[in-house]
């Protein structure tokens, strides 16, 4: 193999790409075509939907399962069940995809980042216990690429203050915390089934809870705020149209059955490439063994430390990408520097104004998260671990390569 890095024209590491996601054969198309031919497609003639939501529920380890059409809605409808109101605060952490605060927007409330566990980039929980204040009603905390947020002790302080908590698990699918099934542990946890997502029906969400209550004011509020063994026309309830469909049900039923062998294969593989990549000086992978039993890996996350390799993180990654390693850095800027905060477009929602004209997302400052999205965080997506060893060893392969040659780059 060439030593010279195929940033500078060198031969690649690799040439071959990483297994492609969605994985399917055809039982999945026959699961949606018998879908089309049964003529049952919507939720509520159909089947799938259902059984689905019991076999999700079940495997995750809640009582309640509940499909929606996304894992932003989702969100959304869990904080609702909880009572949220406008005025209410909902504390959420910075380094997440945009639904997680736009979820609380929608659900009238105000979103408070609060800064994340430089070891985990999960909710720090002594962050989260600091931030509450009177108005505190909820709290989001996010299984960042399917690392267990430290669910104890946000139990724990949620509990002592009297704060829902809902689990943003829309990376967690087959995770577990301490034996427990992520998603299943706070209030309320929200899932997505979004195309990149490790179980997948290309859209789709789910909302999975312990408690019949919240599980009723859920089913509510996705159908058109109907009561369970009500009449058709009988809305006694605030509530729209969230259903999921059968073809997706169909399909989600039938991925499912792959979900556990995927799962422990990512979790298998980031535990190799933890143990490989902690040997190469510049590279931190995020810490285990914090309670994440199974880690479904929907991102492998490693931390990058610039002034140890020389160049900036993103010339590092262009040189793994040049070696045929689809790495990415991930979330790059927190997420209170979007522009739907520093300015408050909050349209109709939250009222703001009249609530809480102090708020200034500008003068927000979590330098765990503004270190992991500007200068230290780099993913894997989870298909990637979804290769063989090999493939495993062709990553540690490229960055010893790189590694050793660090000052050409
Ligand atoms: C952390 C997190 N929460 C929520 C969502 C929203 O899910 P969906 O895309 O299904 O609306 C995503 C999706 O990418 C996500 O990454």
């Amino acid at each position: 193999m060439s030593s010279t890095l195929a940033i500078h024209g060198g031969e690649p590491v690799r040439k071959t790409s990483f297994p492609s996601w969605p994985t399917w054969d055809e039982s999945d198309v026959e699961a949606v075509a018998d879908v089309v031919r049964s003529g049952h497609w919507g939720r509520l003639n159909g089947t799938r939907v259902a059984e689905f939501e019991r076999a999700f529920a079940e495997f995750q380890g809640a009582r309640y399962g509940l499909a929606v059409v996304n894992g932003s809605v989702s969100l959304r409808l869990a904080l609702m069940a909880l009572g949220i109101e406008a005025g209410d605060e909902v504390i959420v952490p910075p380094y997440t995809f945009l639904a997680t605060a736009v979820a609380v927007i929608e659900a009238n409330a105000t979103p408070i980042f609060v800064d994340i566990d430089p070891e985990t980039y999960c909710l720090d929980p002594a962050a989260f216990e600091a931030a509450i204040t009177p108005r505190t009603r909820a709290v989001i905390p996010v299984h960042l690429g399917g690392q267990a947020a430290d669910m104890d002790r946000i139990m724990a302080i949620a509990a002592r203050h009297g704060i829902g908590v809902v689990e943003d698990a829309a990376h967690a699918h087959g995770g577990a915390y301490k034996g427990r099934g992520l998603g299943s542990i706070g209030d309320l946890g929200s899932f997505s089934f979004q195309a990149s997502k490790n179980l997948t029906s290309g859209e789709g969400g789910a909302i999975l809870t312990n408690s019949e209550d919240l599980d009723d004011k859920c089913r509510a509020l996705h159908h058109c705020g109907r009561r369970k063994g009500g009449q058709w026309y009988e809305h006694p309830f605030l509530g729209s149209n969230y259903r999921l469909g059968e073809f997706q049900g169909a399909l989600l039923l039938n991925q499912l059955k792959r979900l556990r062998e995927q799962t422990e294969r990512r979790n298998a593989n980031g535990l190799y490439l933890n143990a490989a990549l902690a040997a190469i000086p510049g590279l931190r992978p995020m810490a285990r063994g914090r309670g994440e039993t199974m880690h479904p890996y929907h991102l492998y996350v490693c931390r990058y430390d610039a002034a140890a390799w020389g160049v900036p993180r993103q010339r590092f990654v262009a040189a793994l990408q040049a070696e045929g390693i689809p790495a990415s850095e991930g979330y790059t800027v927190p997420l209170y520097r979007q522009g739907l905060f520093t300015e408050r477009v909050f349209g109709p929602y939250t009222g703001y104004r009249q609530n809480r004209p102090d708020l200034d997302y500008t003068r927000v400052d979590c330098p765990a998260c503004e270190r992991a999205s500007t200068t230290e965080g780099i993913w894997l997506s989870q298909s990637v671990l979804l290769g063989s060893q090999e493939d495993m060893d062709s990553i540690v392969a490229a960055v010893t390569k790189i590694s050793a040659q660090r000052r050409t780059l």
